[in-house]
């Protein structure tokens, strides 16, 4: 299956799967296309160290968001993408894509949904307090942070942990769990009702 991994920053998520396909955790997947809505993202380096295709399309280069997604699909078709992985990108999904892409884009949160959505997940789990947080793998749906649960894994908050420790434990997990639930949709094992996701075994 061909995807596209869509980044914004450090791209570690989109590393992950590089590493995931290149040792064969990850089958049947072909990263065809990096979508980068940043020029200074490290994503970007890592996707041309692996020969992975990538482009940069800027939001504030377009005049709606409909406009800017008009232009990444345009991309996507030409590369027949069946996949969309959003790895850190730091946009909120539209219309456009959406209707494009109905149960085909894939995001990962560093929170356990639907506690501490938005931009700042872990750290704002960490600043609330909470002993246990977690990562989420979902759907995209039309609200943020908001789609059908595909896989979760809980990380414990420690008394000596600080945001840094933390932050590392949760890409850690992150890591392993990303290319897992790429897997599941890969291989067709996913089926969505109603916003419950059954793992067929
Ligand atoms: C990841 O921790 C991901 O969960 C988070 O951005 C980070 C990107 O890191 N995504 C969100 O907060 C989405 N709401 P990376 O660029 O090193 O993969």
């Amino acid at each position: 299956m061909r995807i596209a991994v869509f980044c914004s920053g450090r791209g570690t998520n989109l590393q992950a799967i590089i590493n995931a396909v290149k040792n064969k955790k990850l089958k049947k997947v072909k990263i065809a296309l990096v979508v980068c809505d940043n020029p200074k993202a490290y994503a970007l380096i890592r996707a041309k160290k692996a020969r992975i295709k990538n482009i940069i399309v800027e939001r504030g280069n377009f005049n709606s968001k409909s406009e800017f997604e008009k232009e990444i699909i345009r991309h996507l078709r030409k590369e027949k993408i069946e996949l969309l992985v959003l790895a850190g990108f730091m946009q909120i999904v539209g219309p456009a894509l959406l209707n494009n892409y109905k149960n085909r884009i894939l995001n990962i949160h560093p929170a356990l949904l639907p506690s501490f959505k938005g931009a700042h997940g872990f750290k704002d789990a960490f600043d609330y307090g909470v002993k246990v947080t977690g990562i989420t793998v979902h759907f995209v749906d039309k609200d943020m942070d908001h789609g059908p649960i595909i896989l979760q894994e809980a990380v414990l908050i420690k008394e000596k942990d600080t945001l840094e420790s933390l932050e590392e434990r949760i890409h850690k997990a992150e890591h392993k769990l990303y290319p897992k639930a790429i897997g599941l949709f890969v291989s067709r094992r996913l089926k969505i009702a109603a916003r419950k996701v059954k793992i067929i075994t």
